[in-house]
């Protein structure tokens, strides 16, 4: 029997799904049109009726009949299969009672768990004495409900098991852990307990933070935080800690403030900033970029503004850009975390933490002057402008934006406009270069995340590219270039030391020279483009010449071979004018 995703997708096409919502051109065997999830003037959006999925090249964006519709509804999966199975005609079990009564059962476990660990707080002076310390007020404590878990190995199971729950809700809830034959035992031990809350402010899951020493069996030291699990009522990657307080006041301040932890969250409420949520120990998803996006478009973030912390958050910016949010970074004085910071200044100036939010810059701008005041040298500053800045402002959904953050980039650098456009053009025919790391979801420690993914050389890129231009022009009825004439410079000049071993008929090959077009197609200048592109790459191929040469020639000196020497040296000369030569034919088309 086939399931109802399966029948549905029998019945219904990605054609008629998505021809629904938009106006579909026929192009070939497939359909195009104008993306419908980002800003664009040239249709990057395809619709493949034989492989029944649809992909922007644009925005990256792709999948089947399901998640375009929740993309397009801004709905979640289960909205989108009761839609889609109304159309489909086929029917779906209707969520059945007991169902329910698990999910309410699971709320209960959670709200007695807090309660449980409300009263052990209460009953602790040492830890309330800790969290006054850190200047949380009594009411705090109380609004948050704020617990603490004695270091005990059963007292939430055992509270729960009176209280009438089982072993496997309890576990489910991700209170418990199992142990072959030995039964249960509590995840959260000797923590205080911060709990989550979900949009409707029911607790659906804990953060706990270690209270005194503790070490592991090994002697290490036991984690600072310890999350709950995934469970039936909570999904790390659509929750966002503080949202259900937040959510009334973002709107009405129309920005919120991004934290990390949950201390900066509740003292940052504490101090009247109500607009703030945190991510609260997982990486920033899409998911909870659109749970903002439902209630403002302006975010501040407010996180740790080192090099470590922006590299973590890079992902998450050009995320927001793309999504079309405008995202602005709080930078903390004296390095320290929103919680400290408001903690020092409590008592001498409670408006400190306010002027911070609004002192913040846009993230370019940010950028721009926190590299600039680090003291690179110009190609150095130019070299991290391109890794950091660019990658963002392709990010960017309005054009408009882009100009303007391009000619500020172009001033800073000293260069012309035009080759800031080519560099961006140049990354988003890399595919966006997302040189961060995403931090993995649901880890417990996400701070040692080291970037993933084989990265190609800058000179693989180039070829590569140049290669897709050429293989696309050749078979385009109207050529913007003089197809013959740069083929023939290319084998000439670079063929012979080609690395990247492209055939045309493989299906690399054709992803490329489909995004050679889609980054081509429109605006004048491939010709220039290209020859410029030839030049930067043959300049790459010699200078490595020179590098290999240089080597040899070292060698054969030490060898005190006179002829190789002399032979080598030869060779090294004869590449020099060719370097002269494109620097010339550089600085002519710059002027
Ligand atoms: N975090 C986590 N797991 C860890 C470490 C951190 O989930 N092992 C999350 C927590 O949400 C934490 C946030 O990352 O609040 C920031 O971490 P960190 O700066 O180390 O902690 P603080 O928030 O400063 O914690 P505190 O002020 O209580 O020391
Ligand atoms: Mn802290």
């Amino acid at each position: 029997m086939p399931t109802p995703v399966e029948q549905i997708k029998s019945r219904l096409s990605i054609v008629d799904v998505v021809g629904s919502y938009i106006k579909l051109d026929k192009a070939g065997g497939s359909f195009k049109t104008l993306c419908p999830f980002h800003n664009e003037k040239s249709p990057s959006f395809n619709v493949s009726p034989s492989r029944d999925a649809y992909y922007c090249f644009g925005c990256n964006r792709g999948g089947d009949i399901f998640s375009f519709v929740q993309e397009i509804e801004g709905i979640d999966f289960v909205d989108a299969l009761k839609i889609l199975a109304t159309r489909a005609g086929v029917e779906l079990k209707r969520e059945n009672i007991g169902e329910r009564t698990v999910r309410e059962r699971l709320y209960a476990i959670m709200d007695a768990v807090t309660e449980l660990y409300q009263g052990e707080l209460a009953k602790n002076a040492e830890v309330s004495a800790y969290l006054l310390g850190r200047g949380l007020t009594e009411k705090t404590i109380s609004d948050f409900r704020i617990g603490y878990a004695p270091n005990e190995w059963r007292l939430a199971y055992e509270h729960l098991k009176r209280k009438g729950f089982t072993d496997e809700e309890i576990e489910s809830a991700g209170l418990t852990k199992a142990v072959e034959g030995k039964g249960y035992y509590d995840r959260f031990r000797g923590r205080v307990m911060f709990p989550i809350f979900d949009a409707n402010g029911r607790v659906v899951a804990f953060s706990g933070r270690v209270f005194g020493n503790q070490k592991n069996q090994d002697g290490t030291d036991v984690a600072k935080y310890i999350n709950s699990p995934e469970t039936p009522l909570y999904d790390k990657s659509a929750i966002l800690f503080g949202y259900d307080r937040a959510k009334m006041d973002i709107r009405k301040q129309n920005f919120c403030i991004l934290v990390e932890g949950q201390m900066d969250l509740i003292m940052s409420h504490q101090a009247g900033t109500t607009n703030t949520v945190a991510v609260s120990g997982t990486a920033l998803t899409e998911r909870h970029l659109a749970l903002l996006k439902r209630v403002t478009d302006n975010l501040v973030f407010a996180f740790d503004a080192d090099d470590a912390g922006l590299a973590a958050t890079g992902r998450a910016f050009q995320m927001a850009l793309a999504l079309g949010m405008n995202v602005r970074v709080a930078a903390i004085p004296d390095g320290k975390d929103p919680a400290d910071y408001i903690l020092k200044n409590a008592e001498e100036k409670p408006e400190a933490w306010a002027e911070v939010i609004a002192s913040s810059k846009h993230i370019i701008d940010f950028y721009l002057s926190s590299l600039a005041g680090k003291g690179y040298d110009p190609r150095d500053y130019r070299e991290e402008v391109e890794k950091k800045v660019l990658p963002l402002i392709l990010a960017m959904q309005s054009k408009i934006e882009q100009a303007h953050f391009i000619v500020e980039v172009a001033r800073k650098l000293g260069v012309a406009e035009n080759a800031v456009w080519e560099e961006v053009k140049r990354l988003k025919f890399q595919g966006g270069a997302i040189t961060h790391s995403v931090t993995p979801q649901g880890g417990e420690d996400r701070r040692d995340e080291l970037p993933r993914g084989n990265i190609k050389s800058r000179r693989q890129v180039a070829e590569e590219e140049i290669i897709s231009i050429l293989l696309w022009q050749e078979t385009h009825k109207e050529p913007a270039i003089n197809v013959p004439v740069i083929r023939r410079s290319y084998e000439e000049r670079i063929a012979r030391y080609a690395i990247s071993g492209m055939r045309p008929d493989d299906d690399q090959t054709r992803i490329l020279i489909i995004k050679a077009e889609h980054t081509y197609e429109h605006g004048p200048g491939l010709e220039v483009a290209i020859e410029e592109m030839l030049d930067t790459l043959e300049a790459e191929v010699l200078k490595e010449m020179q590098a290999e040469l240089l080597k040899k020639i070292h060698e054969s000196e030490g060898r005190g071979d006179k002829e190789e020497t002399k032979k080598y040296l030869q060779q090294y000369q004869e590449v020099t004018p060719r370097l002269i030569a494109i620097e010339d034919r550089k600085l002519k088309r710059s002027i």
